[in-house]
């Protein structure tokens, strides 16, 4: 029996046993059993359903009508995700029929499964590109997808604290909040570490402070991409201060979240990966691949994790930090990096890079104090009027806010900010119009 779907102006006549209904969601119908019906974007090969279609279950009245007002929503704040570090350009559409599976990728993508719904061969590969990508060794590699960065920046310090249980973690100030939370859990012990006014780490500073304490472990956080003003550390500099201190039992790991990816991709690359020094790399799959939910990968050498698994007390079946693993995620970062490619993720990189050029010297020839860091996405500039930083969802921290030029965000949408920023502002210019290089805390993304 078809029943009326009511949207912002539904029904239509009713075919094929359905009601056609037509709202915010576009064209879509309620089938005999009840369940609303939306067209894919895209016509793939399907799970036996219509071909390109996605089936919400039990779409009652009151279920369609919520999720065509956040559809809605989320459509027309795509434009305003500027503030925020997460790629949008890029379509997964594609892959909707496989939400209508689970996927769970139990244990570590090396091991057979006891099921056969995973996607291990695909997070394989995953592990494989971003081993290449960041020098791990041919032959010696290891990693596996995760929930996020976060849990990346766990697993390094886990390891770190495995091998070295009385070791001191030294991090900078603009170190990302997860790696705090990371320690909180942990339990370890840890020492800040100023950084430079770009936010880079004050190698003599940590240098003076790991002088103190030689007779511990160093792991060190080496971040590659703050939240704050996307700047890297060099993991060159961290090894050089561990070696001339003779500081031998030490562990590096690189939070890789936002830049890791198009950093390695750079000609000129810094030194932030494995071949560099570094014992493990956290990378995010939301923010410069633009997975529509976080995801992300950790990547070290195999004899190290097997080191970690001998000495690991907890001696858990488990190499990863969770047992059941998300499936989807591994798919939908396959996806993107066969589709994009090393040439396609350069390119998006490149494009990016000169966004954020063009924005940085669009505000400065305004005379709104505004710069960036080269190689970075992260436009900072002074924080404007509360009424355009609440249009634009921009982030306020002490007086600067940021747009993080990521693959997706327009040169259209710039010139639009420009504009209402150069509306807005017409009377109250900062009489500074040198670019300031603040020193910004770290915020969570
Ligand atoms: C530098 C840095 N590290 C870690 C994270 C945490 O990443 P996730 O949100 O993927 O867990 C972020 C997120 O923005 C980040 O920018």
């Amino acid at each position: 029996m078809a029943r009326e779907v009511r949207d912002s102006q539904v029904v239509m006549p009713i075919r094929d046993g359905g009601a056609h209904c037509e709202g915010a969601l576009g064209r879509w119908h309620v089938d005999e059993q009840g369940r609303g019906v939306f067209p894919g974007r895209t016509q793939t090969a399907g799970t036996g359903r219509p071909r390109g279609q996605t089936v919400v279950s039990g779409a009652d009245d009151a279920t369609a009508a919520e999720l065509a007002a956040l559809l809605r929503a989320l459509e027309q704040g795509r434009n305003g995700k500027n503030g925020f570090p997460g790629g949008s350009d890029f379509d997964y559409a594609p892959l909707a029929p496989f939400f209508a599976h689970e996927l769970n990728n139990v244990s570590d993508a090396d091991l057979s499964s006891t099921v056969e719904h995973h996607t291990k061969a695909m997070e394989r590969e995953v592990v494989g590109f971003f081993a290449d990508l960041f020098r791990a060794p041919e032959g010696d590699r290891w990693g596996y997808v995760t929930t996020g960065a976060t849990e990346g920046n766990i697993y390094g310090l886990y390891a770190g604290r495995v091998l070295y249980p009385d070791g001191l973690v030294y991090l900078s100030e603009a170190a990302h909040s997860s790696v705090h939370r990371a320690l909180d859990l942990l339990g370890m012990d840890w020492v800040s570490i100023r950084v430079s006014r770009s936010g880079e780490l004050n190698y003599e500073d940590l240098r003076r402070m790991m002088d103190s304490r030689r007779s511990r472990p160093a792991i060190v956080v080496a971040n590659v991409g703050t939240a704050a003003t996307g700047a890297v550390d060099d993991v060159r500099q961290v090894k050089r201060v561990l070696r001339e201190l003779a500081v031998t039992n030490h562990y590096v790991h690189s939070d890789a979240a936002l830049a890791g990816i198009p950093s390695a991709l750079l000609d000129d690359r810094p030194g932030f990966d494995l071949a560099d020094g570094a014992d493990s790399i956290s990378v995010s799959g939301q923010e410069f691949v633009g997975t529509p939910f976080p995801c992300g990968a950790v990547v070290l050498r195999r004899s190290l994790r097997d080191r970690v698994r001998r000495l690991d007390t907890a001696d858990t079946p488990e190499a990863a930090i969770s047992g059941t693993r998300n499936g989807h995620a591994a798919l939908l970062l396959w996806y993107a990096l066969r589709r994009l490619g090393v040439a396609g993720l350069r390119q998006r990189a490149e494009q990016a890079r000169d966004l954020a050029d063009y924005l940085a010297r669009r505000l400065n020839e305004m005379g709104w104090p505004a710069w960036h860091h080269p190689q970075a996405f992260t436009v900072m500039f002074k924080t404007p009027p509360a009424e355009l930083t609440n249009r634009w969802r921009l982030v306020a921290t002490d007086g600067w806010s940021r747009v993080v030029c990521l693959p997706g965000v327009t040169r259209e949408q710039l010139d639009h900010l420009l504009a209402d920023l150069r509306e807005t502002i017409k009377p109250r210019i900062p009489a500074q119009r040198t670019p300031l290089r603040p020193r910004v805390p770290a915020t969570a993304a």
